[in-house]
């Protein structure tokens, strides 16, 4: 039976339905399942103990590496299964009970997860699910499109449960790279010095005696719901690339720039699908997701390595990576989202980090998490990972959202993710503000004249006129931070009522 996927012949007997498998799980219990934005999720538990929660009202609290895909997190939360959840979710349904008070979400730095459990900081988890793609003769774990944070939910679960995705090729093997930091407070560097080394294991090693039952699947991932580029992202994307050439020009980076980070979303991934234009050459990736984006880099042979800790693909673009594993498995590494996301890695190698904010302030405070500032969106993910390490730290959005209704840089954030420290760069479809070593004054400043909306520039600077004649390091006029946010809340649209279009 499946030999080629069970090595092990006495964990055979191990195999069950999905249905049995849920067996296991009691109300209250912390559950740590596999699966980074969409990437190598578990696809027939989630299922399975939704049934449980609607038939016997089970609760659970599910830690992940980052969002599900397969409708996962939009079901299970449906179901009333999901009392707590974390690091990060991307689903509307989970979304409305977060926001609604019933899912008590906890937003977190991707890269922390592990380390709070590992602290203690955390109830410790009672059974991981985890999708793999073989158990080899050592019963040690092969996944298969993301590692997240997979390997050390396995080292400290008391069961483990592993859904086998015969679906998932077995060339798999090997592009994974599973190294865990030791305990603190002897722990050692992370030997990780260039973006291709590996310093881990292939596979997750597991004490076999815990895995308590294997489920058969063979579905493949869902796919990611980035929209394709438009005008406005093509725009983003010009301004970041000829800031680029400008930094090539002065000698401050090399046309094989360094290695670079994009986060989720349509915008990020189509200002990376700007560098194809580009005339920059040996570039590497030191991301968390590969996109579509870097696949096509990689393609074009301008990216010579990504390294990542999930792969997040479009259906024609999944079923090309799937079909030749092969082709490119020496330029691939996967590896654990806290190695991905290390702020000790990601400071040494400097990285260019690209991420996605929902709103950023005049002095350029960038919040992508929190709309209108109550209300979650997905969450932080690894851009703070990244925004507070990274060589550049590079902020991008449109400037309007809701059809114009909404200003993507106001005043003053509603809530704040990344705070003025950590963000060297923001740019929108007018332009790119490069703040390196400016004041808050001269901040506001340059992000109003390049990266605002023209609808709304008149008045952001009049804002400004006004705080800055009141005084301050960083001027504001409390009264007034977040009356477009009021008036958006109120009206339906931030502009003020004379500009509003008949
Ligand atoms: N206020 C309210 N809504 C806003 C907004 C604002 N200021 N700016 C954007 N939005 C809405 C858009 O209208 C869109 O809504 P829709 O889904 O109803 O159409 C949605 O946010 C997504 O925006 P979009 O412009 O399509 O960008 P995106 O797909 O690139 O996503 C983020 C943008 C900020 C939501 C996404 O990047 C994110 O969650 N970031 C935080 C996590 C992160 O950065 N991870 C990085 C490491 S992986």
């Amino acid at each position: 039976m499946h030999r080629d996927r069970i090595r092990k012949p006495a964990l055979e007997s191990r195999v069950m339905s999905a249905d049995q498998a849920a067996t296991f799980f009691r109300s209250g219990m912390t559950v740590g399942m596999s699966g980074f934005t969409k990437a190598g999720d578990c696809k027939a538990l989630p299922d399975a103990l939704a049934r449980r929660a609607r038939e016997d009202g089970l609760k659970l609290n599910i830690l992940t590496g980052a969002s599900l895909g397969n409708d996962s997190d939009g079901m299970m939360s449906e179901a009333g299964l999901i009392a707590r959840r974390m690091p990060f979710q991307a689903d509307s349904r989970l979304r409305r009970d977060i926001n609604d008070g019933r899912v008590m979400f906890v937003d977190q730095h991707l890269s922390e997860t592990v380390e709070q459990l590992r602290g203690g900081n955390l109830p410790g988890i009672d059974i991981a699910i985890v999708e793999a793609a073989a158990i080899r003769e050592d019963g040690s774990i092969v996944p298969t499109t993301s590692v997240g944070n997979t390997a050390s939910f396995v080292q400290q679960a008391r069961q483990i449960i592993i859904e086998l995705n015969l679906a998932m090729p077995l060339e798999l093997e090997g592009l994974h790279d599973i190294y865990v930091p030791g305990e603190r407070p002897d722990r050692q560097p992370i030997p990780l010095t260039s973006v291709s080394q590996r310093i881990g294991a292939a596979s997750i090693n597991v004490d076999p005696s815990r895995i308590v039952a294997i489920v058969l699947t063979d579905s493949v991932d869902s796919p990611s719901s980035n929209l394709p580029p438009d005008a406005d992202t093509e725009a983003i994307a010009r301004h970041v690339v000829d800031f680029f050439s400008g930094e090539v020009s002065a000698g401050r980076l090399t046309p094989a720039l360094l290695p670079l980070q994009a986060g989720i979303g349509t915008i990020a991934n189509a200002v990376l699908h700007g560098l194809l234009e580009s005339s920059f050459s040996g570039m590497t990736m030191y991301s968390e997701v590969l996109q579509d984006s870097s696949f096509e880099l990689l393609d074009s042979g301008q990216f010579t390595f990504a390294s990542a800790s999930s792969i997040t693909l479009s259906a024609d673009m999944n079923r090309r990576f799937l079909d030749n594993v092969g082709r490119y498995a020496s330029r691939l590494v996967l590896r654990p989202q806290e190695i991905s996301n290390h702020p000790e890695i990601v400071r040494r190698l400097g990285i260019i980090a690209i991420n996605t904010a929902l709103e950023f302030d005049i002095y350029g405070n960038v919040n992508s998490t929190h709309v209108g500032g109550t209300h979650m969106m997905n969450g932080i993910g690894g851009s703070g990972d990244f925004a507070r390490n990274a060589h550049l730290s590079i902020f991008v959005t449109k400037s309007v959202a809701k059809n114009g209704a909404i200003s993507s840089v106001v005043p003053m954030v509603t809530h704040v993710d990344h705070t003025e420290h950590d963000v060297d760069i923001v740019a929108t479809e007018w332009g790119l503000a490069d703040l390196r070593g400016l004041a808050p004054r001269e901040r506001a400043a340059m992000i109003i004249e390049r990266c605002v909306h023209p609808d709304y520039r008149d008045e952001l600077r009049s804002y400004h006129r006004r705080a800055c004649a009141v005084g301050g390091h960083t001027p504001h006029l409390l009264g007034e931070a977040f009356e477009w946010h009021r008036r958006y809340a109120a009206t339906g649209s931030m502009r003020a009522p004379a500009t509003e279009p008949a």
